[in-house]
Order: C-alpha cells, then structure tokens, then sequence
C-alpha cells in the first residue's frame, strides 16, 4: 500500500476491517475466483485466509468494473492479477487480528516494524517475525511464488510493485489494482 497519512488511510482501514470482520466468504466468491484461476492458481489463492480472499475478489470486481470498456488489456488477466495481488500472505499465516496489529505497528513504530521484519526472513524463523517479515515483503514473496507457479511477466512484475508508491511509467494493469486494492 502506498504511504499516505493516516488521516487519509483511517476511514479506508476501518472499512477494510468491518469489511474483513463481517462479511462471510460465500459461495459467490468461490465461484468468481473458480471462473478466473486455474486449478493450479487456485490452490495457491485457497492458501489465503477467508478475509484475504474476500479482498481480493473484492478488488477484482471493482477493478474489472472500472476497466471495462476503457482499456485494451485481457479482462482475466485483470481478475487473475486482482485474484493474486496478496498471494504473498499466504507465506504465514496472518489473522485479522495480526494484520490490525501489523498496520499499527507499521503505521506508529516504523522503525521496531523494519526490524523485527528483517529477523524473519528464514521461513523457520519465529512466528512473530516472520508475521512482520511476510507483511512487509509480501509483495515480494508473491512475486517469487508466481514466478514459480508460471504467472506472466506482467502479472508479477504487478506483483512485484503493487505497495510502493505510483509511478507515472508504471503499466496501466498496475495503476488499475493500486487504485482498486486502496478503495476496497
Ligand atoms: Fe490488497
């Protein structure tokens, strides 16, 4: 997520989180991510947390909503980029309680924040850290894990540079997930 100020990202956070909290994975999600994922990419997204998973068929819909008709890209690329975006998480396991707290954490105590996630970085490393390590790098590791899976270069390059800040350069799917993935 690009920085902004708080002020800006509270009312974003809370709807993020009432979102995550109570609204229940149905069976309407199931059946988006089945239309646009293959088996092999779908075992990856059902690596995600329910509340993760919500997101991001969240952020596919809308982002599908706001390209149509706009632009010239592949729709399921789209989905499949949308669908994906936060693949990283699944790298530990992250409760919604652990992501309130990670943003908090990030958000008043950058620096303890940096630091316990570059203790985390082997996968064997302790839990904590390696809860902070993964939010932090998420990106990245989604990234790497696509790769490996046979993604595009589009999608991971996407992937890749979701969480940083907006480039003018930056390719037109990417501009269209960050907008979609900081609204839902
Ligand atoms: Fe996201």
């Amino acid at each position: 997520m690009p920085h902004e100020s708080l002020k800006q990202r509270l009312p974003y956070r809370a709807k993020q989180l009432k979102f995550a909290l109570f609204t229940s994975y149905k069976k309407e999600h199931i059946e988006f991510a089945r239309k646009y994922l293959s088996i092999k990419e779908l075992a990856l997204f059902d690596q995600l947390p329910r509340y993760e998973k919500k997101h991001a068929v969240q952020v596919a819909k809308h982002l599908l909503a706001d390209a149509h008709g706009k632009f010239n890209i592949d729709e399921r690329k789209l989905a499949k980029l949308a669908l994906l975006h936060d693949i990283g998480k699944a790298a530990t396991k992250l409760s919604v309680v652990d992501k309130v707290l990670l943003v908090i954490l990030n958000r008043y105590f950058p620096k303890l924040y940096c630091q316990l996630a570059e203790k985390g970085q082997r996968e064997k490393a302790r839990s904590i850290y390696r809860k902070v390590y993964v939010h932090k790098y998420h990106n990245q590791i989604g990234a790497e894990m696509l790769k490996r899976a046979g993604a595009g270069p589009d999608i991971v390059y996407a992937v890749e540079h979701h969480t940083r800040e907006e480039d003018p350069n930056d390719p037109i799917e990417l501009r269209l997930l960050r907008k979609a993935d900081s609204t839902y």
